[in-house]
């Protein structure tokens, strides 16, 4: 098979972003000026598996594996504490590193299975076969006039079209009776690429509604299309790996706990925490994990750095439990750490109401309450879109970091 998604080349950002100003230990530093630094194509970031579902602040592939191939060593294991889409775990396979990650989001933890898995040839002529299976299924109760095989609520009712609802309820109907966990997850996945694309909702991370008018027919070819060119992507992530990869492992879990991994088992910590009062990953994936039949009581109760959760609280507060909970997630990732091993956390200044959380001084003191040490860190700006917080940044401009600590 030979790929068929383009490779369109774009800027490339890292030029029009400044320099990289590095401080601490001077041979880290100046690997991390390299990772941060030098161009990081776009196209990267669309590539083979990286490019198949959207996911809010992933981590750019260039970068993750610069800092796996320059801060792990040969055939050390790298941990993703906050693997989301699974950046750095199909990034670690690729650089002969096996990569461990946890999310609390079940809908990450799909797709980063799916994405570091390298699935043979005959399971991608299945998963295509069982797609034409499932797509046939579909239109033929479209044209049947069948009906939903379910009461919908109101929140899908006004999220699609009600042609559009009843296409989707029929390719659901039919994922529903495949058995081959690989393929049946794969399909929910392409569901869930889809999902947003043929509602209303305006964007993947917005919540506004706006209309939408698709052609009778177009979701389930949609869904076709996806299917096929996920198997292209993954045909290409298998070809591409390292003779006797290893193999990434990824679990569900809060990266505050200690669980999961074995202590003292991983030479390099590269994750990209959520930041303090931006994201909302369960109101980002709510339309997904209802879809998908997905809990979503994990994210609701322990996501970090939320924007529901510090929307009600004072600026002290929410910067309080931010903190609080950055340094359990150091405490419990120290433990897996060997001695001498590192972690890079690639962090960005954000705003909490409409001041400003200067990233990597917090990370600093997070990290004073551990044994972690700090080395050293690489700092470059990043333009700030949001419109009415733009002031939090008047005097200092924002900037994305890379902080890396050590256990002596
Ligand atoms: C910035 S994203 C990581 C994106 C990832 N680097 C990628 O390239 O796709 C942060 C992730 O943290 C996860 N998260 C939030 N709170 C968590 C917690 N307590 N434990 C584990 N994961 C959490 C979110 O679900 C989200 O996937």
């Amino acid at each position: 098979m030979k790929p068929r998604h383009s490779s369109r080349t774009r800027r490339a950002l890292g030029h029009l972003e400044g320099p990289v100003v590095t401080q601490g230990r001077e041979d880290i530093a100046q690997r991390l000026a390299t990772i941060m630094g030098g161009d990081m194509d776009e196209s990267m970031a669309r590539a083979h598996v990286h490019g198949f579902h959207a996911y809010p602040a992933r981590m750019h592939p260039t970068l993750a594996r610069r800092a796996i191939e320059l801060l792990c060593p040969k055939h050390g294991v790298v941990l993703d504490p906050f693997c989301g889409s699974g950046t750095v775990l199909v990034e670690s396979r690729l650089a002969a590193r096996h990569g461990f990650g946890t999310d609390l989001n079940p809908l990450a933890v799909l797709l980063a299975r799916l994405k570091s898995r390298s699935a043979s040839a005959q399971q991608l002529q299945k998963l295509l076969s069982t797609a034409e299976k499932t797509v046939r299924h579909a239109d033929s109760r479209r044209r049947e006039k069948r009906g939903a095989t379910q009461r919908y609520g109101t929140e899908d009712v006004q999220c699609f079209e009600p042609h559009v609802l009843l296409e989707l309820d029929g390719l659901r109907d039919g994922i529903k009776q495949v058995h081959d966990e690989f393929v049946a997850d794969a399909l929910r996945l392409v569901l869930s690429s889809i999902l947003v694309k043929v509602s209303k909702q305006s964007a993947d991370t917005s919540s506004v509604l706006v209309p939408r008018r698709l052609a009778a027919g177009f979701t389930i070819s949609l869904f076709a299309k996806k299917t096929e060119e996920l198997a292209h992507r993954l045909d290409s992530f298998r070809r591409m790996l390292p003779p006797h990869a290893p193999i990434a492992t990824v679990v569900q879990g809060d990266a505050r706990r200690r669980e999961g991994v074995s202590e003292a088992s991983v030479h390099l910590v590269l994750s990209s925490p959520p930041y303090a009062g931006t994201y909302d990953y369960l109101e980002h994936h709510r339309l997904r994990l209802r879809w998908l039949g997905l809990p979503m009581d994990g994210l609701m109760q322990d996501e970090i750095g939320a924007r529901r959760h510090a929307a009600p609280m004072s600026f002290s507060d929410a910067l309080r439990r931010y903190y609080d909970d950055l340094s359990q997630v150091l405490a419990a990732t120290a433990a897996k750490l060997v001695s001498g091993g590192m972690m890079a956390w690639l962090v960005a200044d954000s705003v909490i109401g409409t001041r400003p959380v200067w990233a990597e001084s917090l990370v600093r003191r997070c990290a004073e309450r551990t044994a972690l040490t700090w080395l050293a860190s690489a700092s470059q700006r990043r333009p700030h879109f949001h419109g009415p917080s733009q002031r939090a940044f008047a005097k200092q401009p924002r900037q994305e970091h890379i902080v890396v600590l050590g256990k002596p």
